[in-house]
């Protein structure tokens, strides 16, 4: 676990610049997760609000907004280059309630029963141990508390990024992950994200599964910005020597052909789970 733990803060980090500069890319792409969280968290005026694995701090501008200037907002993640994103994002847009700090969402340094709500989007699925992190969420909710997080649903539903890591994984011969093994649909069986939230002390768990279609300019479009975006595929492609690239690209551009418009444009469909759940 230690190993994955500091690959994956290395590849979170690494992606951060990218993540900066795609910020409203990401929000496009993500936005009917962040809409659906914060409708079911339902943050008001007065509230203390964490927000983990944030990235570029989406949910902690909503979340500011709602809680207005008698709340508060601790906006986190274990990457310091997202941290440094966020914090410059939330100053630009004025959000003045808003404390951005390292926090590693598995051991979060904050005492028992400190917030009202808890928000994670698209985090929980890449973390080593995500029952403790799941624990850690229920533990930091005061009684009565809200969480509201989302993570992806399966590989079939998702092709924006199955297309890409099963293209690379064949041409690497590379051996299928363990299921359940931290990634990208380490979390896609409702059945075990239920279980992980109740065994971590949650209850009244609701899982909704929300889908999207996401449009991309074009093939090269579509494989830039997943190259950059996404931290698991960025890490496979920056492996690959010039050759392996071109062949992965080739194949992919085979494989895109069902999601093409008459003209250039993709259409890519996107499934995610979103889960909401109450500490007792
Ligand atoms: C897919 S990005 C999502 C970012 C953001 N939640 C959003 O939806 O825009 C995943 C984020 O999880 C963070 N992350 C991964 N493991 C983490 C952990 N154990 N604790 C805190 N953050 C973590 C990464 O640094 C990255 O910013």
């Amino acid at each position: 676990m230690e190993d994955f733990r500091a690959a994956s803060l290395k590849s979170w980090t690494a992606v951060a610049p990218d993540w900066d500069e795609l910020t409203a890319w990401v929000d496009y792409q993500l936005g009917i997760a962040a809409e659906w969280m914060l409708e079911e968290a339902s943050p008001g005026r007065g509230d203390r609000v964490l927000e983990l694995a944030a990235g570029p701090g989406t949910l902690s501008l909503g979340a500011a907004r709602a809680v207005g200037a008698e709340g508060q907002v601790i906006c986190t993640d274990f990457a310091e280059a997202m941290v440094d994103t966020a914090r410059r994002r939330l100053a630009a847009e004025g959000a003045e309630n808003v404390e951005c700090r390292v926090v590693d969402a598995e051991a979060i340094d904050l005492p028992d029963g400190a917030v009202e709500v808890v928000l994670c989007r698209m985090g929980y699925m890449l973390m080593a141990d995500p029952a403790a992190a799941l624990r850690e969420t229920a533990r930091v909710l005061a009684p009565g508390g809200r969480a509201a997080l989302t993570v992806w649903s399966d590989a079939i539903s998702n092709p924006w990024a199955a297309l890409p890591m099963q293209t690379i994984m064949a041409q690497l011969g590379a051996p299928p992950p363990e299921p359940g093994a931290p990634g990208l649909w380490a979390l896609a069986d409702r059945t075990r994200l239920q279980r992980l939230l109740e065994d971590a002390g949650l209850e009244s768990v609701h899982i909704q599964q929300l889908d999207d279609v996401v449009e991309y300019e074009s093939f090269e479009h579509w494989f830039e910005l997943t190259g950059r975006l996404a931290g698991p595929i960025r890490a496979l492609l920056a492996g690959l020597n010039e050759k392996d690239r071109r062949t992965i690209e080739a194949r992919l551009r085979e494989a895109a052909q069902p999601y093409h418009q008459a003209d250039e444009r993709l259409s890519m469909p996107e499934r995610m789970l979103g889960a909401s759940a109450r500490r007792a």
